[in-house]
């Protein structure tokens, strides 16, 4: 069952999508070498605390943080940790807000310091991409359109697309039908409707697609040790342009 969302409901994520959008504004000032994820997950779970919002993923499906943080060759999933991060590294910070039942889901990637040519070309590639999913999540396209117009813009670079993990719906709970994948074939699959919720974010490796699983049962690292970069945003399906809702450029942000 695909649930299309009410006006009320729609209010309430975009309320949690600007407390999200905030925290990435703020995670960027805050990204310098010398800084742990474990410090920016204290910071966003407090800040939370603040706002009176939750941070979903603690305790969903026994994960144990406010938010996942994947450094280089780590897809998603990553756990926050003590370790310094590095000139050079990139980080994917991703987390879900709850804020009075509205939920809001985005990952960001960020660059600590100056990073290889390689790695930069990949988040510029990979935030693009993911703003060709979102220009075709228009009510009465299909599912595959997203993933389609995901494919042909990453392939030609020779970038891979994790296949193993994809977008979804968002609300009441954070994995919700339908499943929306970053590749796939244009005009199939699901028809999108006005007033569905989804999340797109495209994880891409500059090797091959391929990911494994590291022993803690949670962080997927790609295959061949190639980096992986993602972004994600959430979006409300429209009749027009489709309303992101985790945009950071949008006004009325709240101060932290
Ligand atoms: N934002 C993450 C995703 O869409 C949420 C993962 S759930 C967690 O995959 F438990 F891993 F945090
Ligand atoms: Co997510």
């Amino acid at each position: 069952m695909i649930q299309r969302k009410s006006a009320r409901e729609i209010e309430l994520m975009k309320e949690a999508g600007k407390l999200v959008a905030s925290l990435h504004r703020s995670i960027a000032a805050m990204i310098q070498p010398g800084i742990t994820t474990k410090d920016i997950d204290d910071f966003v779970e407090q800040t939370l605390d603040q706002h009176g919002a939750k941070a979903a993923q603690k305790g969903y499906q026994g994960y144990e943080y406010a938010t996942c943080a994947s450094i280089n060759d780590e897809i998603c999933h990553g756990f926050p940790r003590r370790d310094k991060l590095e000139v050079g590294d990139i980080v994917t910070m991703d987390f879900v807000v709850d804020l009075n039942g509205g939920l809001a889901d985005s990952a960001w990637t960020y660059e600590v310091g100056s990073v290889s040519e390689e790695a930069a070309a990949l988040n510029k590639v990979t935030k693009e991409a993911l703003y060709k999913g979102i220009e075709q999540a228009v009510h009465g396209n299909r599912i595959g359109d997203i993933g389609a117009a995901i494919q042909e813009y990453v392939e030609p670079h020779g970038y891979g697309i994790v296949r193993d993990f994809a977008g979804h719906g968002i609300g009441p709970t954070i994995h919700e039908e339908p499943n929306i994948p970053h590749y796939g074939a244009p005009g199939k699959g699901t028809r999108l409707k006005e007033g569905m919720v989804i999340t797109i974010e495209p994880m891409i490796n500059t090797g091959g697609w391929q990911s494994k699983m590291d022993s803690n049962g949670w962080t997927a690292r790609t295959k061949d040790g190639s980096l992986s970069s993602q972004y994600e945003h959430t979006i409300v399906v429209q009749k027009g342009k489709p309303i992101i809702t985790t945009d950071q450029d949008q006004e009325g942000l709240p101060a932290l």
